[in-house]
């Protein structure tokens, strides 16, 4: 079975060829970083916009990347939520579409399980079957979420939220003390490549006590924590200059922006990405006491964290990521996490709406 998958809820326009579950045919991601970064965030009607406009051009050079045409697809998978209404409804559309002119079927996909679904897809490329109860922790600009994963038969997966964030995700985090501290958007890569420059034991920052489900996260604490040492520091100037230099033109190179940042800010951001790590994994060893698993599955852009990846491979559990090009969005994913719903005959309706506040397991 090819399955093209399709993936348009938030700022990248995606689409990929998977065929029999997992073989990545192809797997093309348009990212709309011009156009929103000088705004420091994503503005919606810009992310509709520009979905319009790649669509086409995205679907076509996937099919065109898989050696296909659009006549062998045998199914057409999209993501219908979470993510931006507007946004969603540009592949929904398009993907519907496509079923009624092919007459194939049409599944609209959970974007946060295609995260985790990436990783299922991986390592069955690999030739490695994945063992069950697993810890799922996505974590990504819009969620960040831990859940029980089962497979009660083979190709059939349940999940249970066993914690999530009260407030910002951890993507989100990572983008707003980027952009307070005048890094462009989106922060979290370049946080990633600055934390090594700066040593974490010289700023200590506060982790979350959550009254509650002790497994819950937040980070406006945090936020607000890296908000106060700036303005104790008086760091004005220096942020200054480095929103001139974001907002000059090109993405600066890491040279570039080493040469305006001091050490004291390098060490913040070290201690800030020290402590987004020791959340998320305080979380999942926490999550582990409660009930043991077989497997840890970190997924969503957070996931090609560097600091995240060594931090949770130095646990004692089998780990798995997936690779740098299935963390963060796109449309492989979509294709992976429909497929063995396909298999055993799942169907969506034609009149299957966008859906911004889809939530995955109860
Ligand atoms: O999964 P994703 O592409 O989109 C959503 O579903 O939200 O995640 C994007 C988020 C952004 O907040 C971005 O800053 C963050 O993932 N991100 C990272 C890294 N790469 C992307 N955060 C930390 N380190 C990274 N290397
Ligand atoms: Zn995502």
């Amino acid at each position: 079975m090819i399955v093209l998958g399709i993936e348009t809820s938030c700022d990248e326009t995606a689409a990929a060829v998977v065929s029999g579950g997992d073989r990545l045919l192809s797997n093309v991601v348009a990212s709309q970083f011009d156009v929103h970064g000088k705004y420091g965030g994503v503005v919606p009607e810009l992310a509709s916009r520009e979905h319009l406009r790649a669509i086409t051009p995205v679907v076509r050079e996937a099919l065109a990347g898989a050696g296909i045409r659009m006549k062998d697809l045998d199914a057409v998978a999209a993501t219908y939520g979470p993510g931006l209404v507007g946004s969603l409804l540009v592949g929904l559309t398009y993907a519907k579409g496509l079923a009624v002119g092919l007459h194939i079927p049409l599944l609209g996909v959970n974007h946060i399980e295609g995260h985790i679904q990436a990783v299922v897809l991986e390592q069955k490329q690999k030739g490695n079957q994945l063992s069950f109860p697993a810890l799922a922790l996505v974590v990504s600009g819009g969620h960040s979420h831990l859940f029980l994963m089962t497979s009660p038969s083979e190709g059939e997966y349940r999940y249970r939220v066993v914690g999530k964030t009260r407030d910002d995700a951890a993507g989100e985090a990572f983008d707003k003390v980027a952009k307070l501290l005048g890094f462009g958007y989106p922060g979290g890569p370049l946080i990633d490549k600055l934390a090594p420059y700066g040593d974490a034991s010289k700023i200590r920052l506060p982790g979350a006590r959550m009254k509650g489900n002790r497994l819950d996260l937040s980070f406006s604490g945090l936020k607000t924590a890296v908000l106060r040492h700036v303005r104790a520091a008086e760091m004005d100037e220096e942020i200054e200059t480095r929103r001139a230099l974001f907002h000059a033109g090109p993405r600066p190179t890491i040279e570039q922006t080493l040469a305006v940042t001091p050490q004291a800010t390098l060490d913040l951001v070290a201690s800030f990405q020290h402590r987004v790590i020791e959340e998320l994994v305080q979380r999942a060893l926490g999550a582990i006491e409660d009930q043991p698993v077989e497997t840890i599955i970190v997924s969503g852009g957070v996931a090609a964290n560097q600091g995240l990846r060594k931090r949770f491979e130095s646990l004692p559990y089998p780990v798995y990521f997936p690779t740098l090009k299935l963390s963060t969005d796109n449309a492989g994913m979509i294709a992976a996490a429909a497929y063995p719903r396909l298999v055993r005959g799942e169907r969506s309706e034609l009149n299957l709406q966008a859906q911004p506040n889809l939530r995955l397991g109860a």
